[in-house]
């Protein structure tokens, strides 16, 4: 890329995954000043300058002038609900008229993610492989069909829920409930008023990201999620336990196939609806043993993939996301480190229904001192005295690199190990499966 000069960067959100943005961006030699909306997250704080100007969706023209004034060339919007909304085509537009690089679809693509029914007939309609679904927007028909089936099905609201509008029922009765709960008591609000009902796939889930420019794609590294709460995949659903990079379970054929069937198939189509699309298509993928099926469509990095998936990345981040937002992704350089990357969460007591906050942190340091760890903040901030504590869900992604997935596992636990706050909730199971394959 022949880019001359500093890129200022204006970075929105403030979790794990955007610490490791934040992180990514700071160590590249292209990156003038970094501006977060996120400061409240102490590390992305350490990297980075405030906003002096209010962050909301209904002023979004005060974050523009700001970007104008401060000579920010690329917007990098790291969450779905600022993409759902519309901010990367609110923030596009100079003063002067000219456009700036926005990393992340507009509202249109991000209805991807935002709207599991549009996710599903566009799927259908490019002949992309997922699961079989219904889309109802009345509760009588709903519970008709349900009622009708005999094998378990998925219930999932269509709009977004903060992770939490997808229901994997044991028996149609508990699906009944959840019918009842997102349609009736509208648990998840207008997120509700639509859901799908879908065939429960079975296999081993795999995350797999690619970046789009509206003309390339570059698929990036797999990655494997840990979404239940507890060990061996028990418990509720969250946004995620742990991950780890790369995920040797997808192999080379099936990459391929996700290529050609999922990723060159969705690029397709979004052209077809005049769609540009520039960011990243995150395809949660369930490997069936008919085949790879999508799950689900992300248009963001997923959380906490990213952290182990950018601690691997070598070349220059500030480069790859520009690249991606003005529609050079061929002229990349892309490099991944053959290290394996390993991000254990630690979670705050009651989460994910209702975390305890507050809590004093310690051995933050002490963990960063291990070899390959790097402790992502996600839920955590500094108190009136300074102090470390916990102010989220999900409060920080403990990750390391090593030589193998083995070590990569033993450096992030040790690093765990040297991590405390009241109630810590966390998985010892991560990565596990990945070491005990046999390949
Ligand atoms: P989603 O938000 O669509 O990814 O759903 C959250 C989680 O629910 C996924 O990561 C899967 O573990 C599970 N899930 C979603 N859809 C299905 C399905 N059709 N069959 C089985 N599990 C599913
Ligand atoms: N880790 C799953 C997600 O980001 O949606």
């Amino acid at each position: 890329m022949d880019l001359q000069g500093p890129i200022n960067v204006l970075l929105i959100g403030s979790g794990g995954r955007e610490h490791a943005l934040a992180l990514g961006l700071s160590r590249s030699p292209r990156l003038g000043t970094l501006y977060a909306t996120g400061m409240s997250n102490p590390g992305i704080a350490a990297l980075a300058q405030p906003i002096d100007v209010p962050v909301k969706r209904d002023e979004l023209y005060r974050l523009s002038q700001f970007c104008d004034k401060h000579g920010v060339d690329l917007v990098v919007i790291g969450p779905e609900d600022p993409l759902a909304e519309g901010w990367a085509d609110a923030l596009r537009k100079r003063a002067d008229g000219s456009e700036r690089w926005i990393f992340g679809p507009g509202a249109r693509g991000a209805q991807l993610e935002a709207d599991k029914a549009y996710a599903k007939q566009f799927m259908r309609a490019a002949s992309i492989p997922t699961a079989e679904g219904r889309i109802f927007d009345r509760q009588d028909h709903a519970e008709d069909y349900l009622k009708s089936r005999d094998e378990v099905y998925v219930i999932k609201a269509a709009g977004l829920a903060k992770g939490k509008g997808v229901i994997v029922p044991k028996t149609n009765e508990e699906g009944l409930e959840a019918i009842r709960s997102m349609m009736g008591k509208k648990a998840f609000g207008d997120a509700g008023k639509k859901i799908l009902i879908e065939e429960m796939l079975t296999g081993t889930e795999v995350s797999v990201l690619a970046l789009m420019d509206g003309k390339n794609i570059l698929i990036l590294p797999p990655c494997q999620d840990h979404k239940r709460l507890g060990n061996n995949d028990t418990g509720p659903n969250t946004g995620g336990m742990g991950a780890f990079c790369p995920a040797e379970t997808v192999s080379d054929a099936v990459m391929r196939q996700l290529e050609t069937d999922v990723f060159v198939a969705a690029a397709d189509a979004l052209r077809r609806d005049e769609i540009e699309f520039r960011g990243v298509l995150y395809a949660g993928i369930m490997l069936t043993p008919g085949g790879p099926k999508v799950l689900e469509f992300n248009v963001r990095f997923g959380d906490p993939e990213c952290q182990p998936l950018l601690s691997r990345l070598e070349s220059d981040l500030v480069e790859l996301l520009v690249a991606t937002a003005s529609g050079r992704l061929d002229e990349a350089d892309v490099r991944f480190s053959e290290q394996h990357a390993v991000c254990i969460v630690l979670a705050s007591p009651g989460y994910p229904d209702s975390p305890e906050t507050g809590k004093p942190i310690t051995g933050v340091e002490d963990a960063e001192a291990i070899e390959g760890v790097t402790v992502y903040h996600a839920g955590t901030k500094l108190d009136e005295d300074g102090q470390l504590v916990t102010s989220g869900g999900r409060v920080l992604g403990v990750t390391a690199l090593g030589e193998t997935i083995e070590q990569a596992r033993e450096r992030a636990y040790q690093a765990c190990a040297k991590i405390h706050f009241d109630g810590m909730q966390m998985r010892t199971d991560i990565a596990a499966s990945a070491t005990t394959r046999v390949s």
